[in-house]
């Protein structure tokens, strides 16, 4: 509570840039210059974003709102070693004095912190549009708290947190804002998981493929943030509560590619004992092969709600047996969908087509 009482003090001893500069139709604040905010940065520049005017950027410890050191290219570098250090307040600031009819957050992070703050700023009036997956894929309570927020009026902009904008998250919108509702959902959600299992034929060791895909870019640099299927499951939670599932975290069922034994050492000892999770692996190929089946990190929603993540067993013409390097699959089934699921598939990770479902979100407000 002192922290919101903080920033609203904050946010009215600033006074609007009056007069000379003339008020963006949207301004916007981006928390993280990592990958996808970086990313985001070089979309911010195309003739795209007019409507739209940088008025913060931060990174984990430093922060920037002039406007001649924004505009300057280079800002995620200039963040490393410039700027004051972080304080939401002089961010939310910032967009106060614009002026402009849209102040939107974007949240490019990964942090749970920031990510419990989207409900507060919901209500306060800013838009958040978020690549972070921590709020709406996390405990049940802060997701409603989010809903409640987001009925005051201010949008929440959410494509990028599944399938890295692929319109998945909009359809199931739209069929439900017709009376359509979702039955079960089944795909493959994870970017690196996909590539893992469609390479995967028992030719080579499970370890060597891992820190080939370590080495290309497509598993996180601690690959157990991938294997552990947190991630898949946070993107399952998203999908069902925004079909109407009211589930809460501990009830999807999440199956861990990690062994119990390399679950608490650092990155770099996980890394050297990598050849551990070959033998298992292994063995459940052999077995599936012999019954002419592939494996697939698969997340699942039934009928009746029951969700699960984790590895199966799936015949040579199930669809996600055909899928290529690292794309998504979503197979919703639908009172309307039902004899055929709508199956929405492409690459679901990525840092450009994250930015641009960002700055899809950020345009809709306009
Ligand atoms: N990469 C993808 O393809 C992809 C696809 C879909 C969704 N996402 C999601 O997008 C988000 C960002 O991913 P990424 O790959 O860009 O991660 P990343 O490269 O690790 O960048 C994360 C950024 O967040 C900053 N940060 C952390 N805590 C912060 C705080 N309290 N305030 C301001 N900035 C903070 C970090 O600052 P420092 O630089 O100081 O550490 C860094 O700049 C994650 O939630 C991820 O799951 C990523």
């Amino acid at each position: 509570m002192s922290a919101v009482l903080a920033e609203g003090a904050a946010t009215a001893a600033v006074a609007p840039q009056a007069g000379s500069v003339q008020a963006p139709t949207i301004a916007l604040v981006l928390l993280g210059t990592g990958v996808v905010g970086g990313a985001l940065l070089k979309l911010l520049n195309t003739p795209a974003a007019a409507s739209v005017r940088l008025v913060g950027a931060a990174n984990s410890r430093r922060q920037q709102v002039d406007p001649v050191l924004l505009a300057q290219r280079g800002l995620r570098e200039q963040l490393k070693s410039q700027g004051s250090v972080r304080d939401n307040a002089a961010l939310l600031a910032a967009l106060d004095a614009s002026g402009a009819a849209a102040k939107v957050i974007v949240d490019a992070t990964a942090s749970a912190s920031l990510a419990s703050r989207h409900a507060e700023w919901l209500a306060r009036g800013y838009h958040v549009v978020t690549a972070n997956k921590a709020l709406a894929g996390g405990e049940l309570p802060g997701w409603r708290a989010l809903q409640a927020a987001a009925a005051s009026g201010a949008s929440y902009g959410d494509a990028a947190t599944v399938g890295a904008g692929l319109p998945v998250l909009s359809t199931l919108r739209r069929l439900r804002g017709c009376g359509d509702s979702l039955l079960t959902l089944e795909g493959v959600f994870s970017g690196s998981l996909s590539y893992l299992f469609n390479q995967y034929d028992g030719s080579r060791p499970f370890s060597v493929l891992l820190r080939e895909a370590r080495s290309l870019g497509y598993t996180e640099p601690d690959p157990r943030s991938d294997l552990s299927g947190e991630d898949v499951a946070r993107k399952l939670l998203i999908i069902a509560r925004n079909a109407g599932f009211a589930l809460g975290s501990d009830e999807v069922e999440v199956e861990s590619l990690v062994p119990e034994a390399l679950r608490e050492l650092d990155a770099d000892g996980f890394l050297a004992r990598l050849e551990e999770l070959d033998e298992p692996l292994a063995t459940r190929h052999a077995e599936a092969k012999a019954r002419g089946s592939v494996l697939r990190f698969l997340a699942r929603l039934n009928q009746r709600g029951r969700a699960r993540v984790g590895l199966v067993e799936v015949p040579a013409t199930h669809p996600a047996a055909r899928l290529y390097g690292t794309d998504n699959q979503f197979a919703l089934t639908t009172t309307r969908y039902n004899t055929q699921p709508l199956v929405i598939q492409g690459p679901g990770a990525g840092p450009e087509v994250t930015a641009q479902a960002l700055l899809g979100d950020v345009l809709a407000l306009a």
